[in-house]
């Protein structure tokens, strides 16, 4: 079953269009790159999808909904997750508090009708639980600011998983990492994504072809092509359009 498909989307900027009849299928379960030089529209695509803007034409469909033009905050009600190109944590927040807000906002999210978000022990514990599990328990306390670039990249990952999605969309999330932080956020996303649909945008060729079950190219606004790792890595108009005579 196909947990996110997009049918004939358009986006333009003011005349400008960006998206070109865009027809994207990601199946459940699945991790999927979405790739392409810069330019491409691959961040519109996201903010497309997540409900930043509203497409010019076409259609977007979540686990079955037609969910077209949703505000975010109701895309996140009913699944769907997203960290952004640019760090998005609250930097004079600690690591802590980052990760408290995640939580308390997926509660608030599931629970509201039912009960008030009096157990703070349980979500100090749940928060100390995350952040044991991504290696940032010795700085829980520091505010997002002091942390490396690395591990403030990790912050964000987990910040959008933290409302525990079902499909996570993740843009560049090794944007200007180091390899070292790279090899570890790809485990940390593994780690955190298993069982979850996840869309990443990626440019680093190793994390995309170590990460995914399927990718998709998109060029000039539109999709190139969409597969399997293998048969992108074949493609001959991928080669022309995008990887140029880079060995992948
Ligand atoms: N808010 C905006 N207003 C006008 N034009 C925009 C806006 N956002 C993006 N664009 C243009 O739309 C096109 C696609 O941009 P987009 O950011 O989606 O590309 P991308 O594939 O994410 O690129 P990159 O790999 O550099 O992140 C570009 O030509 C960009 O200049
Ligand atoms: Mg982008």
């Amino acid at each position: 079953m196909n947990i996110l498909e997009t049918e004939g989307l358009y986006h333009d900027f003011s005349g400008l269009l960006v998206l070109f009849d865009v027809n994207l299928e990601v199946k459940e379960g699945e991790r999927h790159a979405i790739i392409g030089p810069n330019g491409a529209g691959k961040t519109t695509l996201f903010n497309v999808i997540t409900g930043t803007y509203s497409p010019s034409r076409g259609r977007v469909t979540f686990k079955g909904k037609e969910v077209t033009g949703w505000k975010p905050h109701n895309l996140t009600r009913v699944g769907m997750g997203r960290s952004f190109q640019i760090t998005s944590t609250f930097s004079r927040l600690t690591t802590f508090q980052n990760i408290r807000m995640g939580i308390l906002s997926k509660r608030r999210i599931r629970f509201n009708l039912f009960r008030k978000v009096d157990k703070m022990q349980n979500i100090t514990e749940e928060t100390d639980d995350v952040l044991k599990r991504i290696n940032l328990d010795g700085e829980r306390d520091l505010p997002a600011s002091m942390l490396s670039y690395g591990k403030h990249r990790s912050l964000e990952i987990s910040m959008a998983l933290a409302t525990d999605p079902d499909l996570v969309m993740l843009d560049e999330p090794t944007a200007g990492m180091s390899r070292d932080e790279t090899h570890h956020a790809v485990e940390l996303i593994r780690r955190l994504t298993e069982g979850k649909t996840v869309v990443i945008i990626e440019h680093d060729m190793d994390v995309v072809f170590s990460l995914a079950d399927r990718i998709t190219v998109l060029h000039l606004g539109h999709i190139l092509a969409s597969g399997p790792p293998g048969e992108i890595r074949e493609s001959q108009a991928v080669k022309d359009a995008y990887l140029g005579e880079t060995e992948v």
